[in-house]
């Protein structure tokens, strides 16, 4: 049996709730059946995301205390700066509250009305932020992307054929630069490899255009390139995340997920394109050397990131979720395979057969599991898609229910916990049914909108 082990000891604890069911139906019910809107008091193991939910090093809280507080010029910034230059290699560096605000900069500074960026999967507030810009996305994943049960080891990777007609037809003039993702969030944190990388890199240059990569998942997709790609086997961390920043003109993170804080920002060694994005940063965010950021936290960002080429930092979270997706698919459970990075991904179609998309299956699970667990994931289906123009729902391509894995927080017996409650509900999942609408936001309806059984 595959047994993962914690390199690091627990010294600072918060005390866990586990309601009776009776108690956690009535919270369910409150909530309208929306995970989003029950109370963390009334929450056993928080699955809901890996954002700003991480736990933080004894380091980390030990630099937060030394912070240099000043609205100009903080040594705090110049210490976030150096440990930029020195994980990711760039020289310019823009510091921005957290990773939808790199992406609003970005999209301002380089899309106009008309223009597509090319991605290998979109992220929620990516596309937003595209599309508010005037532009237009267009994911080109491959054929093995939504494969849910798979041995392929890249499903991240960007479809270069697509790439390449894309570029032909459109013409490369609509694409002001190619987005990768590494780590897709949404299809489960899955990888990309440098192969693949490298080969965009060679499309971007024959045609002159710009690679922006998104790194707030980098950590996960470089311990896959170490497992996976045979010529990084032997190479370290530090060496896998510098070999890909170097293939990107700009680079850009939401910190909450990487050096597991608050904050973000955007690194580039181009100081053309650095100035482009520069003047934006004290009209949305703050003055240059703190973006939004508390002092504190662009000092846990700054330790942060160093920690983040530490393979027994990094290998934690991708081991755990390893262990409860593995012993999920053992006993025949639908999950995602192979593990990703982000969470366990259960597949809510697979799982409960008897529903369609217009039941809201992964809603309906995401509700089941709260119930018999305490456990609390996040609905990816149908109810994360807003209805079209006609008021019509919109299927999801795939309904997922996410068990996210804040990085170093649970223990490997909270993860049995976990499994073994996912596989009583898959042995009575005939008791699911779908859930309705009550209460139905016109846009971005799966954070508030409140729901009952159908
Ligand atoms: N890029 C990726 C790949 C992300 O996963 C996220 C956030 C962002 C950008 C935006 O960063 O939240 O700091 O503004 N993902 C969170 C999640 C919200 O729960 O998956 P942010």
């Amino acid at each position: 049996e595959y047994v993962p082990i914690e390199m690091h000891k627990v010294r600072v604890v918060q005390k866990l709730n586990l309601l009776p069911i009776e108690k956690r139906l009535k919270a369910i019910e409150d909530a309208g059946y929306n995970t989003f809107l029950l109370q963390n008091r009334d929450v056993f193991m928080d699955m809901l995301t890996d954002s700003g939910t991480n736990a933080m090093s004894d380091q980390q809280i030990a630099a937060m205390m030394v912070a240099d507080d000043a609205y100009a010029g903080s040594e705090s910034f110049n210490r976030l700066q150096e440990a930029v230059e020195e994980i990711l290699g760039t020289q310019y560096f823009l510091p921005a509250h957290q990773g939808r605000a790199a992406e609003h900069i970005i999209s301002q500074a380089f899309i106009k009305k008309g223009d597509i960026v090319p991605m290998n999967f979109h992220f929620t507030t990516t596309k937003a932020h595209v599309e508010l810009a005037g532009g237009k996305v267009v994911e080109l994943f491959t054929n093995d992307a939504l494969e849910i049960k798979s041995d392929k080891p890249f499903k991240g990777n960007m479809d270069i054929d697509k790439l390449k007609d894309l570029v032909k037809t459109a013409g490369k003039d609509k694409i002001p630069y190619i987005r990768m993702e590494a780590g897709t969030n949404l299809i489960g944190g899955q990888p990309f490899s440098v192969e693949n990388m490298r080969a965009v890199r060679k499309v971007a240059d024959e045609n002159g255009i710009l690679i922006v990569l998104d790194i707030s998942l980098v950590c996960e997709n470089m311990y896959f390139i170490k497992m996976r790609e045979p010529e990084f086997m032997d190479k370290s961390p530090a060496e896998i995340l510098r070999t890909l920043c170097d293939l990107a003109d700009i680079i850009y993170f939401s910190a909450r997920k990487i050096s597991c804080s608050r904050g973000g920002g955007i690194a580039t060694k181009n100081h053309e394109l650095y100035l482009k994005m520069r003047d934006m940063v004290p009209l949305f965010e703050g003055f240059l050397t703190y973006g939004g950021i508390s002092v504190r936290e662009i000092e846990s960002m700054a330790v942060g990131l160093r920690e983040a080429i530490d393979w027994n930092v990094i290998r934690h979270s991708p081991e755990f979720i390893k262990y409860l997706v593995d012993s999920l698919d053992a006993k025949g459970i639908p999950v995602i395979t192979p593990a990703g990075g982000l969470g366990a991904h259960l597949d809510a179609r697979g799982f409960l057969p008897h529903l369609t998309s217009f039941d809201y299956p992964a809603g309906a699970l995401a509700a089941a599991l709260y119930i018999v667990s305490g456990v609390r994931g996040m609905e990816r289906g149908t109810i994360s898609m807003d209805r079209d123009e006609k008021g019509n729902d919109v299927p999801s391509e795939v309904e997922l229910l996410r068990l996210a894995f804040p990085r170093r927080v649970f223990t490997l017996s909270q993860v049995k916990y976990a499994e073994d409650r996912i596989e009583w509900l898959w042995k009575n999942r005939e008791l699911i049914g779908g859930l309705k609408f009550t209460e139905e936001p016109k846009v971005l309806r799966f954070f508030v909108g409140r729901l009952a059984p159908a």
